[in-house]
């Protein structure tokens, strides 16, 4: 279509969730073995690391005992962390929304001897019964991607049985206001408050918030050695000055 005299501006429009979904997968598709380029050797075959600073929970601890119990982990994309938890005796499920990111869950599966279940789907249509989990836990997955996140919270209390719990690790915008927006695919600023806020109207206690957890630093060229970060984590202090990122325990009651 031909337009006349363009005036320069901005129009909108709004797009179904189909839609969304669609845009968001063929990303992550395009993005996936890039993503594992860079990030692969970083993220490893077999450990859970929370975040890009290196926080493992082989140090951390965040999500307590998990042996035997049935975990979901959302945003999987090579699914070392959801590898991790089985080898530690949880029964996990690994979900994600791109094929090109579960392909090399699939290669991390072959080439560690560790498999895990596998599921394709988007974190808004869960495709569990009811009930089905103890723990979700998601390290930078979905969560941030989505275009509803009210609609995600509802979707994982759903499928948690009471008394278990969702934990969430991601920049607090009161902190990481500028940095945050360094990244092409961030689109949705949440507040250790908004978050808790959003949790509650899904149904959850926020048993557990630390606005000022770990510093944000994914394009910084400091270094990511497990010492600094047990160091770190041993000084509550420093994370009153660096925290940028907000970590939080909800429980479904
Ligand atoms: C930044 S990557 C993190 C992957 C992995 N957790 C890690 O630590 O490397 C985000 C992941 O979330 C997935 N994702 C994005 N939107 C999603 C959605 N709506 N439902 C499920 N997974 C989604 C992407 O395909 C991608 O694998």
């Amino acid at each position: 279509m031909l337009i006349e005299n363009p005036e320069p501006g901005v129009t909108r429009r709004t797009v179904g969730r189909a839609e969304a979904r669609r845009a968001s997968r063929g990303w992550w598709d395009a993005d996936a073995d890039a993503y594992q380029a860079e990030h692969g050797g970083f993220l490893g075959d077999v450990q859970l690391r929370w975040c890009p600073e290196g926080l493992l929970e082989s140090q951390a601890g965040l999500l307590g005992p998990v042996a035997g119990a049935t975990v979901l982990e959302l945003g999987c994309g090579a699914a070392a962390g959801a590898r991790w938890l089985a080898a530690e005796g949880a029964r996990v499920v690994g979900l994600d929304l791109s094929a090109g990111m579960l392909r090399h869950a699939l290669d991390g599966a072959k080439a560690s001897g560790v498999p895990v279940p596998l599921v394709q789907a988007d974190a808004l249509a869960l495709p569990f019964a009811d009930q089905a989990f103890d723990i979700v836990g998601t390290a930078f997955g979905a969560v941030p991607f989505v275009d509803d996140s009210a609609a995600a919270m509802r979707e994982v209390y759903r499928v948690l049985r009471p008394g278990g719990r969702l934990l969430v690790l991601g920049p607090n915008i009161r902190y990481a206001s500028r940095v945050y927006w360094d990244f092409f695919d961030h689109h949705l600023p949440l507040s250790d408050r908004s978050m808790a806020e959003g949790l509650e109207l899904a149904g959850f206690r926020v048993e557990h918030v630390r606005p000022r957890f770990l510093p944000y630093t994914i394009k910084s060229r400091l270094p990511r050695w497990p010492i600094l970060v047990r160091l770190y984590l041993r000084l509550p202090p420093l994370h009153r000055v660096f925290g940028k990122q907000m970590f939080l325990v909800a429980v479904r009651p």
